[in-house]
């Protein structure tokens, strides 16, 4: 039989994401983000959001089909990001993706953005092998999630107890004056600073702590009184060595964690998703400390990362394949729908 011929819509955050896909293929992956609309207020507004997405949505749609060379007549079905996420943003791709699918007399499937972050991996590395443990980190979300069934089965084991990490990326970004979105202003200061230099906390790691939650709020608070400090005393403040320490503090436990999941529960495969993935700290302590305890780690590129359309495709076309039920038309908008 011929591979399912999905196409994906994502707008839970800033990101207006439209992909293609045949099966584990990707064939598309337009993308209109409004980050830059956002930076100015240092973080994404919601209702800029909703706007941006309705003005980008029939022109990313259009250019995902230009880019696979595909007519919208052959597509097996319309997936879509249902939620977690913004309520009014993921209310515009859901509107689209219902009113697509019923024009073109195809199935509707609404999936679930943190399953769509693993999901993303088999257009990289091909079929996922289940359970697959799974690292989540962006900036809405940090969660270690247990996936026996990726289209039906995914199993939160821990998460942040409050901020996620790229938040804490680009909290501290802001407090060091290196503008948003933070993480990759970090991760290239890091580079030249000393990982070591200051000892910041690991929250959630004491012996009585929660095995798999997650904690950077004292982090956060941490490197602010830090920097503070120094600016009172007149002194420089060391952003390198600040920045690798910082990240050198999130990337520990991420890993740390990640790892005894994996361990703990029997799992041999970990893949770690959501714009965070991109740190490259976390991905060489990722691949050291899986190599260590015989892991297979499986990270996508970048891009296939942070938030986009290529992911949500590729789980419709997992729930195709797998011959999984279609969504009602009447699908709603899940601004906290659970894994
Ligand atoms: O997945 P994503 O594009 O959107 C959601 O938040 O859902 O992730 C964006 C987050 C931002 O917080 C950004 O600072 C962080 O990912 N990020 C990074 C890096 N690149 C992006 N954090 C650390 N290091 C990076 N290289
Ligand atoms: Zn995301």
């Amino acid at each position: 039989a011929d591979e399912p011929l999905v196409l994906g819509i994502e707008t839970s955050c800033d990101e207006t994401g439209v992909g293609i896909v045949r099966g584990h293929t990707l064939l598309a992956d337009a993308i209109a983000s409004s980050v830059d609309e956002h930076a100015r207020f240092g973080g994404v507004v919601p209702e800029v959001a909703s706007r941006a997405h309705l003005e980008a949505m029939v022109p990313t749609i259009q250019r995902a089909l230009k880019d696979a060379g595909i007519k919208a007549s052959d597509l097996d079905g319309v997936a879509v990001t249902a939620g977690p996420g913004l309520a009014g943003a993921l209310l515009v791709g859901v509107a689209a993706a219902k009113a697509y699918a019923y024009a073109l007399g195809k199935p509707l499937y609404g999936v679930n953005h943190l399953a769509s972050h693993i999901c993303v991996d088999q257009l990289e590395h091909g079929a996922l092998p289940e359970p697959t443990m799974a690292l989540l980190v962006s900036g809405g979300h940090s969660s270690l999630l247990l996936a026996p069934d990726i289209t039906s089965d995914v199993r939160p084991l821990g998460a942040t107890i409050d901020d996620a990490a790229g938040e804490a990326f680009d909290k501290v970004a802001r407090v060091l004056g290196l503008g948003f979105p933070g993480g990759p202003a970090i991760d290239r200061q890091a580079r030249d600073g000393d990982p070591a230099a200051i000892a910041f906390p690991r929250g959630l790691t004491g012996g009585r702590d929660p095995l798999y939650d997650f904690s950077f709020s004292g982090l956060k608070t941490a490197v602010a009184r830090w920097v503070e400090a120094r600016q009172r005393a007149g002194e420089d403040v060391p952003v390198a060595d600040v920045a690798a320490s910082f990240q050198e503090a999130v990337v520990d436990v991420l890993t740390r964690k990640a790892v005894r999941a994996c361990k703990d529960n029997g799992v041999d495969h970990l893949m770690i998703g959501g714009g965070v993935a991109a740190n490259s700290r976390l991905r060489a302590l990722a691949a050291q400390r899986c190599e260590d305890r015989g892991i297979t780690l499986r990270v996508p590129r970048p891009k296939l990362c942070t938030d986009n359309g290529a992911m949500v495709a590729a789980l419709g076309a997992e729930m195709v394949a797998r011959g999984r039920a279609p969504s009602a038309l009447d699908l709603p908008a899940d601004s906290s729908l659970p894994v």
